[in-house]
């Protein structure tokens, strides 16, 4: 079943670099974006500026997320999820890393992509079904970088929700599909490494095509899968080759 055009999309994490990225890629397509991240003022201040709704949300918190899609729910609801939420910061070596530091990159990249995904899934099918879901994964959970072994798994966890959720939700019209992007330069990111500074040279040279990826190309690889109609379950990498080395 496709969606209709234009589209309500749902973009968690919102506020982030490549959240907002994709919300800009969604608008040019004629699409209505919701825009949700747990940094209030940073998402209204983002929806403002790109022309979205803001919706201040938690993805680890059931209720909220829940009552969010009940409060959509008028006058058309939601049609494309994009389960873009997630955390980067927690590092650590296999033998430093506390119990504690990895359950709360797992929560939040697992168990809240998980929370929305469901909630996503009732709310279409209470609908009649249709729809169509794009995580935000890595390819780091296919490959590992020494000490990003926690988030690394999370996202190996998230390509493998995706063909979980696209296996089951099939039967509702429902496709379920990832991007896992390389390193991407998120504003963020082009701060803290440079152009020509060792650190960027050192993950460009693992890169075959050169460098990272820009924001720019990772959003349209998200739109298409959106649109998509006879893609369900596949983990899209967008990264320059690196998967290659
Ligand atoms: N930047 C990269 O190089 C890169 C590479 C591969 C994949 N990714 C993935 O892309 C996605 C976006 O990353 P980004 O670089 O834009 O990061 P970012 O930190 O700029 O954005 C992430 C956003 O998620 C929000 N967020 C975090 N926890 C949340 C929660 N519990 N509920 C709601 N919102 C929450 C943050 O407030 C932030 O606005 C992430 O899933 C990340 O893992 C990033």
């Amino acid at each position: 079943m496709s969606s209709p055009t234009p589209r309500t999309v749902l973009i968690t994490g919102g506020a982030g670099g490549i959240g907002q990225g994709i919300a800009r890629a969604f608008i040019a397509a004629g699409d209505h974006v919701v825009l949700a991240d747990r940094d209030a003022d940073a998402v209204t201040s983002a929806a403002s500026e790109l022309g979205a709704t803001p919706l201040p949300l938690d993805i680890t918190d059931a209720a909220a997320v829940a009552s969010a899609f009940s409060s959509l729910s008028e006058p058309s609801g939601v049609d494309v999820l994009v389960n873009n939420a997630g955390i980067l910061s927690v590092h650590g070596a296999v033998t430093e890393l506390t119990p504690e530091a990895y359950r709360s990159i797992l929560d939040v990249n697992v168990v809240g992509t998980f929370t929305v995904t469901q909630a996503f899934a009732r709310h279409r099918i209470a609908a009649g079904g249709g729809g169509a879901i794009v995580n935000i994964s890595s390819i780091g959970g296919r490959q590992p970088t020494p000490g990003m072994g926690a988030y690394e798994s999370s996202k190996a966890a998230v390509d493998s929700v995706t063909r979980w959720s696209a296996i089951e939700l099939a039967a509702h019209g429902i496709r379920v599909n990832a991007v896992a992007p390389g390193p991407v330069l998120t504003p963020m990111l082009e701060m803290g490494m440079p152009e020509g500074s060792p650190a960027r040279e050192a993950w460009s040279s693992r890169i075959p095509l050169g460098d990272l990826a820009k924001i720019s190309d990772i959003a349209p690889a998200v739109v298409f899968l959106a649109g998509a109609s006879h893609i369900t379950g596949v983990s899209l990498a967008v990264d320059g080759g690196q998967l290659l080395t």
